[in-house]
């Protein structure tokens, strides 16, 4: 998560004093799960990721142009990926979810302004179990929300479940960097010039994520035969289909 949050980063002080690292590779540490509190959502919402959210909507359209009847945008947190996609796949219907109440009221504020009700909705759910009818949906799709979850089962059952036999996936991700100082590096070089906070709460959310290779790993255990890419220093990608 890249959004400023000063609860959050409060909560996290205990965590960013120490890294433990093996074997050369920093280990994963926890950030909160849900982005629950209304600053910390509001901060997240004002934060400018429309450079990644339209390449993300412009891959997906691209990769996946016959699966886009029905998609479902897990974490979908202030809406701009289901808004933006709607724009440009124009009898797509999507289905935001999101744990954050905090979340969809600024998701629902949007679409309002966008004038895009009759083809997207956001949802109030945790995953797993967030109320989506089993196999009712053409093309999964998750951003940013991977590095949340303490157990990342949690998004590949849920992918699972909800995608339909030969749905699409298409997940992308920070991805951790092999020490704390390649960390401030990055949140150096990338957003030297934002707010403190904002900086902090990048800096967790890298060391939160999860390497290629473990979201790799992930999948196998999953039994799922997705491909995981680098797409950048700081981002991965999980593409793919789930067995016809
Ligand atoms: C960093 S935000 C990403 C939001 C959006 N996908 C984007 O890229 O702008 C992560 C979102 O995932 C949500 N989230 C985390 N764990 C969740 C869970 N188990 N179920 C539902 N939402 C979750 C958080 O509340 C938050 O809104």
């Amino acid at each position: 998560m890249k959004g400023a949050v000063a609860g959050a980063s409060r909560c996290r002080s205990a965590q960013v004093a120490r890294r433990i690292v093996h074997n050369g590779r920093m280990d994963r540490v926890l950030e909160p799960e849900i982005m629950d509190g209304e600053a910390e959502a509001a901060a997240y919402a004002r934060a400018d990721f429309s450079d990644s959210n339209q390449a993300y909507v412009a891959d997906v359209m691209k990769s996946f142009a016959d699966q886009l009847a029905n998609v479902v945008d897990l974490g979908c947190g202030p809406g701009d990926i289901a808004i933006r996609l709607s724009r440009a796949a124009t009898t797509t219907r999507i289905t935001g979810v999101d744990g954050s109440p905090a979340m969809l009221a600024i998701a629902r504020a949007a679409l309002q302004s966008a004038g895009l009700r009759s083809r997207v909705s956001f949802l109030e759910g945790r995953l797993p179990g967030v109320a989506l009818v089993d196999a009712s949906f053409d093309l999964v799709l998750s951003k940013d929300m991977l590095h949340h979850l303490p157990d990342p089962q949690v998004l590949w059952s849920e992918v699972r479940r909800l995608g339909r036999p030969g749905a699409a996936v298409c997940v992308v991700d920070l991805s951790r960097p092999a020490t704390s100082a390649a960390a401030h590096e990055i949140v150096e070089r990338v957003s030297g010039s934002e707010h403190p906070l904002l900086k902090t709460d990048f800096y967790n959310s890298l060391c939160a994520a999860f390497t290629a290779e473990e979201v790799r790993d992930q999948l196998s255990a999953a039994g799922l035969s997705f491909t995981v890419s680098q797409l950048t220093e700081r981002h991965l990608c999980v593409k793919g289909y789930l067995p016809g």
